[in-house]
């Protein structure tokens, strides 16, 4: 006799076991299966975000940085470093202790929960008098049964035709989070979330960077404003950004990677790079789940076909995070897991796609929520902006950290928020006052109205608030 559930989740990312524990706490019994190994074949979940994601991705960031500030920066602030060293060895073994910790945080709060964790790979075998009944595949061989199944299987790397990732020359994200030594010359192919902050991880360690970017806009989805300000300071760090690249044959030898390329202008070029991390996108991941063998409904990218509640066109059958429509974030994936744990149990889970806030974790960081400038021109909405320079908040200046601006966007008719825009320190932080304050319906006024702590970043929302009505008080 299989094992039944009432819920199995399939998929032990931020999407997936989130989802597991909601159920849980809702009163469900509750299977997660992840097949994710560690380096000794153990069970590592947390999915993408944990392993080669979010979570390694800013320890190497954090790590980066410190060093870029005890080489460039201390000195500003009377503090002399000599004899600064690198030991990336070390560097990696901190990144891969922090991953384990989320790893174990993550089994931990399956035992809190009551959820059952299967290691392994789960595929539909078949439907079953109103539920499903899953065969694992891995460490745990078994066949279980569940009334309602949770997809949340993420996403893959996307490989450019014809130069398959090797993870030793040509990296995916997960190559791009190990290598082992600092390279002399890094490519990237892409200037989106990853190519930049992945870029940036490498430059400060010492790398010589250019970014091979095809579209000729930098950073399309971002306010035009924002994104101009951040370009500027990614120049002036050394990153080398090229746009409007159309990308030709790749090829690898001994001396690394060679990438054959059309500039901008039309002309034949040629970049030679030690390695080559290839950042062009994510497609949606249902290897070895069988969704033919009950008749589950893929699109054309392969994502899991579902409506804005998450249904699939099978009863009970559930989707969620980066493996259906919609931006591949964590914690979107989260908020869908949530809200579906909640719809199985009658409730009315809900997500706000409108308020849900993007952070590019590069220095500066660049953050924002809501509507660019551009879209609402586009959309010919009739709008308010304000914008507040870091330059003149003063806690920016004692951090020795100026650059960038927080920029709102307001109806002109009722000063609702429709948009905020962030490039500066610690924009990862303030973004989520801007959230809370869309989510509330909240108007420029409203922020502008609140005391912000001083000296503190902060204040810089709070006067970019009152640059909507044109009356900052300190620029
Ligand atoms: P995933 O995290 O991909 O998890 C899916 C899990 O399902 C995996 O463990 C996989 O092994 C397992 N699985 C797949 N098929 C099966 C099967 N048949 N049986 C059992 N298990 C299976 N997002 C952010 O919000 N912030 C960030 O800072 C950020 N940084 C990122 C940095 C990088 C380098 C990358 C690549 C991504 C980053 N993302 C970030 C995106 C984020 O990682 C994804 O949006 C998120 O992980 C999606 O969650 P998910 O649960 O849908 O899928
Ligand atoms: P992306 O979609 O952010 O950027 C891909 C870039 O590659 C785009 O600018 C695109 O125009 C370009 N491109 C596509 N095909 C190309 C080609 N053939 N030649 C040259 N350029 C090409 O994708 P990326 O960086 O791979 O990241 C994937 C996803 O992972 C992100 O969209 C995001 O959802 C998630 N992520 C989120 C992070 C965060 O929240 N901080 C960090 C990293 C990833």
């Amino acid at each position: 006799m299989s094992k039944e559930f009432d819920v199995i989740v399939i998929g032990g990312g931020p999407g997936g076991y989130i989802a597991a524990i909601r159920a849980a706490q809702l009163g469900f019994n509750v299977a997660c299966i992840d097949e994710w190994k560690n380096s000794k074949g153990g069970p590592a979940p947390g999915g993408t975000c944990t392993n080669v994601g979010c979570i390694p991705s800013k320890a190497l960031l954090q790590s980066s940085e410190h060093y870029e500030h005890a080489g460039k920066h201390f000195a500003e602030h009377g503090i002399e470093v000599k004899g600064l060293g690198l030991d990336v060895g070390k560097m990696l073994a901190r990144k891969d202790a922090v991953v384990k910790q989320n790893n174990d945080g993550i089994l931990f709060l399956f035992k809190k929960n009551k959820v059952t964790f299967f290691h392994g790979r789960g595929s539909f075998v078949k439907a079953v008098d109103g539920a499903y009944e899953i065969k694992v595949a891995g460490a745990t061989e078994e066949t279980v049964t569940g009334k309602h199944i949770i997809v949340a299987t993420g996403s893959n790397a996307r490989a450019l035709p014809g130069a398959p990732f090797d993870e030793e020359n040509i990296l995916s994200n997960d190559g791009a989070l190990r290598i082992g030594g600092v390279p002399k010359k890094l490519g990237l192919i892409g200037s989106g979330v990853i190519g930049l902050e992945m870029g940036s991880v490498w430059r400060r360690l010492g790398a010589e960077v250019t970014v091979l970017e095809g579209l000729p806009t930098f950073l399309g989805a971002v306010d035009e404003q924002i994104a101009k300000e951040a370009k500027k300071a990614f120049d002036k760090q050394g990153l080398k950004i090229e746009l409007g690249v159309k990308v030709g044959e790749i090829k690898t030898g001994k001396k690394g990677v060679s990438v054959a390329y059309t500039n901008a202008k039309g002309e034949a070029q040629t970049l030679d790079v030690d390695k080559l991390i290839v950042s062009i996108g994510r497609v949606p991941n249902t290897t070895g789940l069988s969704a033919e063998a009950v008749g589950l409904s893929l699109d054309e990218r392969g994502a899991i076909v579902v409506d804005g509640d998450c249904k699939t066109n099978l009863p009970g059958v559930w989707a969620i995070g980066d493996v259906v429509r919609g931006p591949m974030l964590a914690h979107k994936a989260e908020e869908e897991g949530v809200a579906v744990a909640e719809r199985i149990a009658g409730q009315h889970g809900h997500v706000n796609f409108n308020t849900i806030p993007w952070v590019i974790y590069t220095h500066p960081e660049i953050a924002w929520v809501g509507q660019t400038e551009q879209q609402l021109k586009a959309e010919g909405r009739a709008y308010k902006a304000g914008t507040f320079p870091f330059l003149a908040n003063g806690r920016a200046r004692a951090l020795g950290d100026t650059t960038g601006m927080v920029k709102f966007l307001a109806d002109a008719a009722t000063d609702e928020i429709l948009g905020v825009h962030m490039v500066g320190p610690q924009v990862s932080e303030l973004i989520s006052e801007a959230v809370v304050a869309m989510e509330f319906k909240a108007s420029s006024e409203d922020i502008a109205r609140i005391c912000h702590a001083h000296p503190s970043l902060s204040e810089a929302t709070k006067e970019a608030a009152l640059a909507v009505d044109k009356r900052t008080l300190n620029f």
